[in-house]
């Protein structure tokens, strides 16, 4: 059997059951604790997770867990793994941490320490009498202490996998990707049918259901820090973007608009998408929310409209949820979901959602309103 390694893939709070979903659909098994999925893989799961994870903010690899109360405790325990197996003699390797309910709280202290204590072994194991040049790859470790516990992991993602390469424009408050994706697999939304995000400011939410509707592997156009480790081999990257081609569906199709009151902004969507590689395949429209018709059956509208955060703000917003709520009233078949802070949404929009669901866009808490149409 393939060696196996123990991976964390790290999320918002709140969407950690997505991603073990997704975890479990690239055919490993999750556990999910503390807000992190953690699951064990050969080391081909690294290129794989990077590539097709669409809701985890990093995948990290766990080099070792164990219970430190003392500086002592903390250079020993990391001392005994094996990190001559995961850095090379010219790696380099700046330690991160942080530190939550602990004895040790002095992360400064803590990452020293870590730090000492990995240059130590590697020494001893690489047999090296000098300084560690560290002029080769990057290999970011963080040391994480919750309850006396300590989790060692280095990020084989780097730049965190919202980053897909794809937004070189945005607007005032874009939601991350990860997040946008989120939203879109929170319904059941199948390709066929009609989207539209009638507020779709750069486009995150189209762009990320159109990578959906194809299969398209969110990481296919960007790079990762784990691409020049030595310990994996190049062939996992090739199959894994072999895999991603062969999997992906050009010729679905789909029918995704996004519209917006502002037209730099639906053209900044559109540039965006392009980048994406979707070419025209979402239909982007200059149009305020009250001019919205719908057509078709079945359709969804998937949104993150403003929320108001300024009191003056809030008759204003209160408007364009009133004008959604017109606008979808008589298309009983359409599925309605909105991301938003504004406690009072659904007063304005004129209904009582199915289901909500609590979800932090960034630090600030909102909910999804979910309003099922009648096929579902
Ligand atoms: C929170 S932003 C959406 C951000 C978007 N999800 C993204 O990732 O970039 C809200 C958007 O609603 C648009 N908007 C405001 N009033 C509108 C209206 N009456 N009709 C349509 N769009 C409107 C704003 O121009 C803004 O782009």
């Amino acid at each position: 059997m393939a060696e196996q390694i123990t991976l964390v893939a790290t999320a918002a709070m709140g969407l950690e059951s997505l991603v073990a979903r997704e975890v479990k659909a690239l055919g490993y098994e999750p556990e999910t604790e503390n807000g992190r999925v953690t699951f064990k893989a050969p080391i081909s799961a690294i290129p794989r997770c990077n590539l097709w994870l669409r809701v985890a903010d990093r995948v990290k690899l766990l080099v070792g867990e164990f219970e430190a109360k003392t500086f002592d405790e903390l250079f020993e325990g990391t001392k005994a793994l094996p990190w001559e197996r995961f850095i090379p003699e010219d790696g380099k390797f700046p330690v991160t941490g942080k530190s939550v309910k602990s004895e040790l709280y002095s992360v400064p202290d803590c990452q020293a320490i870590v730090k000492k204590a990995i240059v130590e072994k590697l020494k001893l194991k690489h047999g090296m009498a000098n300084r560690m040049p560290e002029n080769g790859a990057l290999h970011k470790v963080e040391v994480s202490i919750l309850k006396d516990k300590v989790s060692l992991t280095m990020d084989t993602s780097g730049a965190g996998l919202h980053k897909r390469g794809y937004r070189i424009g945005q607007g005032e408050a874009p939601l991350k990707e990860t997040m946008a994706a989120a939203l879109v697999m929170l319904t059941n939304w199948k390709p066929e049918a009609p989207f539209i995000d009638p507020f779709c400011g750069s486009g995150t939410i189209p762009i990320e259901a159109a990578l959906i509707g194809q299969n398209i592997a969110p990481g296919f156009n960007r790079s990762f820090d784990s691409e020049n480790w030595n310990w994996i081999r190049n062939k996992h990257w090739t199959d894994a973007f072999n895999e991603a081609e062969d999997l992906a569906n050009y010729d679905q199709e789909l029918h995704i608009s996004g519209y917006d009151i502002d037209h730099k902004l639906v053209d900044i969507a559109s540039e965006n998408a392009i980048e994406a590689g979707l070419g025209d395949l979402i239909t982007w429209k200059q149009m305020q929310v009250s001019d919205l018709t719908l057509q078709g059956e079945g359709g969804y509208i998937i949104g993150n409209p403003p929320y108001g955060e300024r009191l003056a703000d809030s008759e204003r917003v209160q408007q364009i949820y009133r004008q959604l709520g017109d606008v979808t009233k008589g298309h009983p078949t359409w599925n309605v979901y909105i991301l938003t802070a504004f406690s009072e949404f659904e007063e304005a929009y004129g209904k009582e959602a199915t289901k909500k669901r609590k979800l932090f866009n960034g630090f600030i808490e909102t909910n999804y309103y979910q309003y099922f149409g009648e096929s579902e």
